[in-house]
């Protein structure tokens, strides 16, 4: 079984990855980790403090080493690097705990801005829907990690979630739009 763990940045993918993996045995892989150790990336993207891919490159050299794996949680920020999964789960996270979350991680301020815009905006989640059509979204923001493990091996999945809903996040888009531009 191939089970795909996606969201942005700060949503918990790492821990609850792992958190799977050890609880049901499989293994375990990050994409990025996977893409440096190999030397996948064309360039280094200063501003970002990140690496650009070629998303095809990554893709088949993803596909190739997942031909002899079975059981496996994969945990990327692009969904449509995989080709093929049994499950995918996309994690969400309230914008402003996101904010707070990826301020503490020593970043530049544009990266910070434009990755809770990303989760704001919803791009790894509909990039997920997209690509795989069925996917099951959990809000963590509330949760412990083995609350989100439980929600994922039970199948709930949290429905029809847009922060921009929200009054407060609107105020948040602008404010952040306001601090890059
Ligand atoms: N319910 C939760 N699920 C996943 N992570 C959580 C949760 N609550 C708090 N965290 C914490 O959030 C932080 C960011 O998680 P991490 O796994 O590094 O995210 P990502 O891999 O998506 O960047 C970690 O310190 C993690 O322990
Ligand atoms: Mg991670």
């Amino acid at each position: 079984m191939i089970v795909v763990i996606s969201g942005s940045p700060g949503t918990g993918k790492t821990a609850v990855s792992l958190a799977l993996s050890k609880l049901t045995g499989m293994d375990y892989l990050h994409v990025s980790s996977f893409v440096l150790e190999k030397g996948l990336y064309v360039k280094y993207d200063e501003a970002r403090s990140s690496y650009e891919i070629d998303d095809e490159t990554v893709a088949q050299e993803l596909e190739k080493f997942l031909k002899d794996r079975k059981n496996i949680v994969i945990e990327t920020v692009y969904p449509s690097l995989i080709n093929n999964a049994d499950r995918v789960v996309v994690l969400r996270r309230d914008p402003r705990r996101l904010f707070e979350e990826l301020s503490q991680r020593g970043w530049s301020k544009l990266k910070i801005v434009e990755n809770v815009e990303a989760e704001i905006l919803g791009y790894v989640s509909t990039e997920a829907k997209e690509w795989f059509g069925k996917v099951c979204e959990i809000d963590t923001t509330n949760l412990s990690v083995d609350q989100v493990v439980g929600k994922i091996m039970n199948e709930t999945c949290d429905h029809d979630i847009d922060w921009l809903d929200r009054q407060d996040i609107q105020e948040l888009l602008f404010y952040l739009d306001k601090i890059i531009n």
